[in-house]
């Protein structure tokens, strides 16, 4: 290994010098930036982690039938529960879902268990209906190389997983099929300087039993006015976001005209937030999932190379831009 040793500038050096050139790119591309401490703060509610099962619980009856209002089918709860085989309310509500999609391969699981059939998502996950295909591909690939990681917690493992279990033929067919879903409305964005008090439960904000309310402060509380029903997996049924009075008007400032330091984000994403070409659409998606992913570009979590620009422009971004775009591109038509 003394190819590049005095005068042996040989064509296995160069080759080597080349290659260590290439890595420290790749390295300094990836320097995850520690969080500040108002991000840190903002982990509780962006990226909820649910508490320790009770280990004194009661083992759930997996046999008992589960009904959601107006859809003639049922399903046990030991269904429900499968992995390789998502719950579909409404199968004509969407186009038929690909193998894949609804049953997962072994050991990659059902998308839409997690997804949903119609894509729309939930706010520890993501929508993908609506996505560009190849946008989506992109973004399982980086998942699985390890270009595109979340904080340090179980959820933050399933996809890196799933990227690595589902085969190229498998995640292309799954990529088609949420890229041609229509992404609807899904959460009600309402601006409030109280909302209720949340613990967290299923991975997301749940109301407290005693209606008990706190000021919002600097937060995004994205929740449901039904946890039962949401965790029906109701695809019909979506969440509501509360975030601070105010927050729409100063975010449309910053997506539309940008404030000096940061691009308006219309630039990029086009006039409507609705996506360019392989460039996401950001308008009427999850306020949280959005303030999530700002967080993971700020602090190098996104680093796949397509993700530069938006680095970029999420290190100028205090928490405070984060909620206000955010609230403003969830606030927009899909
Ligand atoms: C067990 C749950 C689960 C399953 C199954 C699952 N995902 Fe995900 N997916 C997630 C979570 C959680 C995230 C959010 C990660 C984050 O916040 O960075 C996500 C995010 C994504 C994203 C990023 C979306 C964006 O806007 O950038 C894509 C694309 C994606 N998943 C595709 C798939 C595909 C395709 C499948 C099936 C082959 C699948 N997922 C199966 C949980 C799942
Ligand atoms: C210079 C172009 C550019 C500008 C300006 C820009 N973006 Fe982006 N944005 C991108 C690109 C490119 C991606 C996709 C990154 C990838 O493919 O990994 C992206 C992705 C995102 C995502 C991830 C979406 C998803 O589905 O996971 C969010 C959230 C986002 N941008 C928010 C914003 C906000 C908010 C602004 C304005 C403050 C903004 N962007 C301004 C280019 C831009």
């Amino acid at each position: 290994m003394n190819a590049c040793g005095p005068r042996r500038w040989s064509v296995r050096c160069i080759a080597l010098v080349s290659m260590l050139i290439v890595c420290a790119a790749a390295a300094a591309q990836y320097a995850p930036n520690p969080p500040s401490a108002e991000i840190r703060a903002a982990m509780a509610w962006a990226f909820p982690l649910n508490p320790p099962a009770n280990p004194d619980a009661q083992p759930p009856d997996m046999h008992q039938p589960l009904h959601v209002p107006g859809s003639a089918r049922s399903y046990t709860l030991a269904q429900y529960d499968d992995m390789f085989g998502a719950p579909d309310w409404w199968p004509q509500d969407h186009l038929p879902m690909p193998h894949i999609v609804a049953h997962g391969r072994k050991p990659a699981w059902a998308c839409a268990y997690c997804h949903l059939p119609n894509g729309q998502g939930r706010p520890e996950n993501a929508g993908l209906a609506g996505l560009p295909a190849a946008y989506i591909i992109a973004q399982v690939k980086s998942f699985g190389s390890g270009e595109r990681v979340g904080v340090d917690s179980p959820i933050a493992k399933v996809m890196p997983t799933e990227a690595r279990n589902v085969g190229d033929a498998d995640l292309k067919i799954a990529a088609a099929y949420f890229s041609k879903l229509k992404y609807q409305p899904w959460t009600r964005v309402i601006e409030v300087a109280s909302v209720p008090k949340t613990h967290i439960a299923h991975w997301m904000l749940v109301e407290d039993a005693d209606s008990a309310q706190e000021p919002i402060g600097e937060r995004i509380i994205e929740t449901t006015t039904d946890i039962e029903h949401t965790e029906l997996r109701d695809a019909r049924f979506g969440f509501i976001a509360y975030v601070p009075p105010g927050s729409i008007a100063r975010g449309k400032i910053l997506a539309t005209k940008g404030d000096g330091a940061t691009q308006p984000c219309i630039a990029c994403h086009g006039a409507d937030l609705r996506g360019v070409g392989i460039i996401p659409p950001l308008a009427a998606r999850s306020p949280t999932y959005i303030v999530r992913q700002l967080i993971l570009f700020q602090t190098g979590g996104r680093h796949n190379a397509a993700a530069l620009p938006m680095q970029q422009e999420a290190s100028r971004l205090r928490l405070r831009d984060m909620i206000n775009v955010a609230a403003y591109a969830a606030s927009r038509g899909p």
